[in-house]
């Protein structure tokens, strides 16, 4: 939510601000602006609604000067429409001070009073914009950018990224952070900052993490970090595990498209490594979360938003089913308001792709003030999250850039699995040979997804084709299918703004079902007989139930399950599988379908309207 980037260092900071705000697009993408330090001293900013395409056209009509020190900001409008005038960078009155911002500054309407009071005029309905006026005015205090800093984040309540440049202190980018994002990319004679290591990693690999209430100062050969009191802090430098490459479409049409092809690579990555001898082995949770620990816990809360909130759900089934311990799903937004009963034998584990949804971070921080422990199940090293929480599972599915998350899903619900396995065994509720088998149909699960999504994307484009004018589309299932009915209706929403709705299939007659009427399109997420007989035949049933009504099912089954096939106008085969790994093969025709009914109508599959990638905001 909210891209970020800044540069200073030798090179021309326009264009290089340009191609990092490229790459952070998908945080947000309703208005984006720049700031240039030019090489007369002259602060120059740029800024235009729309999409970055915009901004690039208006520094083709009005190039902006040459100069090593700038800042760039891609949005995703809280307060404040996505206008010209609303997009960022903020000026302050003598348009020498320039600021960036992501997150939400709460008490900035009696900050606004006040400066209004005092002669301020506004030009933006922001509240980024007392972030300017009030650094302009420390500024004047003190001369040093750093120290107007400290003076201003002190004031601010909310959630704030806030990067500044002045016209004063070339060669100098100051920036603050507290809950939203901030990471220093370290480079030779040059340095920069961003929402994420996307915005530098084609320039460097080595990158440091700001802090909760850190500030930090770049200039081309230095890095400074201090608390909000001045106090020094030494960053953790780590190596940003992939590479640019990753991160770039290469030659598909979407990322979207790029990454539903990734998913059998960010299972398989998800669990490489983490067996010993066919059983899970979680070594390094840290102490809080030792296996002595793990062993004593009474109850486990889920907690996640979004797409990761239905990862939650799949792996709730089978967590409890494994390790034998109650476990709930929670919507991280609802957490902390529900006044959960949390204590030290309750394991609080997050779901988050970026590591940096704000409600799933504001969850986890409030399960820790209660005293539970904290597991970040995370896909972005050295996130936000993670580094709250007492341990990390990462899963590898590297850089997911499109908005609608998929490859982050399937690796979200194999880390969930390792977990539920891991504690299956410490707390001997699994045998050992029941362990292997389950491990045996997770490894086998990334091939079989492949040829998923191999052999069904020619059908379901075909299929998505055809139904370009559809208005409504139902998803159903039941156990595990239930979440993949879930999340299969969201992708519809996010993508094709198409109204879908996920029921559990036993719950249609108790309502859902005066929904279906002639012609209704229907897809259900059929378990196989294999596993549950009894599960299977309901299923079978609510179909049927379906069908008398005029609906069009479009089964997604096992192949050859015989019992389906009379009573499905479309059915999308797959292959034999466990009972656990059926979710992850039946959501890929999911999501191949929605972005493929997005394709249909014409929209931006990657960049669907009003949504980002990653919600920094409550
Ligand atoms: C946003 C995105 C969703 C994502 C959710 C959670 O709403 O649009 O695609 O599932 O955030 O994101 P996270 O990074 O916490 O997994």
């Amino acid at each position: 939510m909210c891209g970020i980037v800044a540069y200073v260092g030798p090179r021309d900071s326009a264009d290089l601000i340009m191609a990092g705000l490229k790459r952070l697009e998908y945080r947000g993408y309703d208005s984006a602006g720049i700031a240039i330090l030019d090489r007369e001293g002259r602060l120059d900013t740029r800024k235009r609604a729309g999409k970055l395409g915009a901004l690039a056209e208006e520094l083709v009509q009005h190039p902006i000067g040459d100069g090593g020190t700038g800042l760039g900001h891609t949005r995703w409008a809280t307060h404040g429409g996505p206008t010209d005038r609303n997009a960022h960078p903020h000026l302050s009155e003598d348009g020498r001070l320039a600021v960036i911002h992501n997150g939400i500054i709460e008490n900035f309407a009696e900050l606004k009073a006040e400066l209004v009071a005092d002669g301020v005029v506004f030009r933006s309905e922001t509240d980024t914009e007392v972030a300017a006026h009030l650094l302009a005015r420390a500024y004047r205090r003190s001369g040093d950018l750093t120290e107007a800093f400290r003076d201003v984040v002190r004031r601010l309540r909310g959630a704030f990224t806030l990067l500044a440049v002045h016209q004063d202190e070339p060669g100098v980018v100051v920036g603050a952070r507290r809950n939203s994002p901030l990471v220093i990319g370290l480079g030779e004679g040059e340095n920069f900052l961003g929402s994420d290591v996307a915005a530098f990693v084609e320039h460097t690999k080595r990158a440091v993490a700001v802090g909760q209430d850190e500030i930090v100062t770049i200039r081309p050969d230095s890095v400074e970090i201090t608390d909000f009191s001045g106090g020094h802090v030494d960053g953790d430098e780590y190596e940003v595990a992939w590479d640019a490459k990753a991160a770039e479409k290469g030659g598909w049409p979407w990322f979207m498209t790029k990454e539903i092809h990734e998913e059998p690579d960010a299972l398989a990555n998800t669990l490489l490594g983490r067996t010993r001898d066919g059983l899970v082995v979680l070594s390094d949770l840290g102490d809080r979360l030792s296996d002595e620990v793990l062993a004593g816990i009474e109850r486990i809360v889920l907690v996640a938003a979004g797409t990761a909130s239905y990862a939650a759900e799949v792996a709730r089934y089978a967590i409890e089913a494994w390790a034998r311990v109650p476990v709930a799903v929670e919507l991280a937004h609802e957490f902390q308001f529900r006044e959960p009963l949390l204590d030290e034998r309750t394991l609080v584990i997050s779901i988050s792709q970026s590591g940096e949804t704000m409600d799933t971070l504001v969850a986890v921080q409030h399960a820790r003030a209660h005293g539970a422990r904290t597991l970040s199940v995370c896909n972005t090293q050295g996130a936000t999250i993670p580094r709250e929480s007492d341990g990390v599972v990462y899963t590898h599915a590297g850089p997911e850039v499109a908005v609608a998350s998929t490859k982050a899903f399937v690796s979200q619900i194999a880390a969930l699995y390792l977990v539920g396995l891991h504690l299956g065994r410490i707390r001997g509720a699994l045998d050992d040979a029941t362990h292997r088998a389950l491990v045996d149909d997770l490894l086998a699960a990334p091939e079989k997804l492949r040829a998923v999504i191999q052999d069904s994307w020619t059908r379901i484009e075909t299929l998505a084709h055809w139904m370009a004018d559809t208005h409504s589309v139902l998803f159903l299932g039941r156990h595990v299918g239930f979440p993949i009915a879930l999340e299969g209706a969201l992708k519809l929403k996010e993508l094709a703004y198409i109204h879908a709705e996920g029921f559990a299939a036993g719950e249609l007659k108790h309502g859902p079902i005066a929904l279906v009427d002639h012609g209704q399109v229907v897809f259900v997420v059929v378990p196989s007989p294999r596993h549950s007989a009894a599960l299977h035949a309901k299923v079978v049933s609510n179909i049927q139930e379906i069908r008398a009504r005029g609906a069009r099912v479009i089964a997604i089954a096992e192949q050859g399950d015989a019992a389906v096939i009379p009573f499905a106008d479309e059915l999308i085969p797959l292959p034999l599988t466990g009972p656990w790994t059926e979710p992850l093969l039946a959501v890929a025709p999911l999501q191949i379908f929605a972005l493929e009914l997005a394709n249909a109508k014409g929209l931006d599959v990657d960049q669907p309207r009003n949504l980002a990638k990653s919600v920094t905001v409550e």
